[in-house]
């Protein structure tokens, strides 16, 4: 079983696989979007309007990091071609297509993300 270190401090973060340590809970903001690789995986990790939210960071339209566009209460926009996603569902405003969505959890004043 490998245990996850925290990239910054190197100290064991204490989540262990299915769940990856993603990124330290008050590095989050609200509205700003924060690109992690939790088991090596292309996350980005948000909050909005208070609640935080996890999603593959590449847009399923063409494949742009999420990460690039912009969040305004709880709609992201990607920066590619404008399509705009409602983060507290994953759906796209423009037409059927959707983020993906990743499981979180804090422990410690840490997020870890479930990867599975
Ligand atoms: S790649 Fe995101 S809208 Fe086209």
């Amino acid at each position: 079983m490998s245990v996850e270190k925290d990239p910054e401090t190197g100290q064991v973060s204490g989540f262990e696989p299915p769940w990856f340590y993603a990124a330290e809970e008050n590095s989050l903001e609200e509205g700003k979007l924060l690109h992690v690789e939790p088991g090596g995986r292309n996350v980005l990790l948000l909050k909005a309007e208070g609640e935080i939210h996890a999603f593959i960071n590449l847009c399923p339209h063409a494949r742009c990091p999420m990460d690039r566009g912009t969040l305004k209460e709880f709609i992201l926009t990607c920066i590619c071609h404008g399509r705009k996603f409602d983060v507290r569902t994953g759906e796209c405003l423009n037409d059927s297509l959707q983020l993906k969505r990743y499981d979180w959890k804090i422990e410690g004043g840490k997020v870890g993300i479930k990867i599975e």
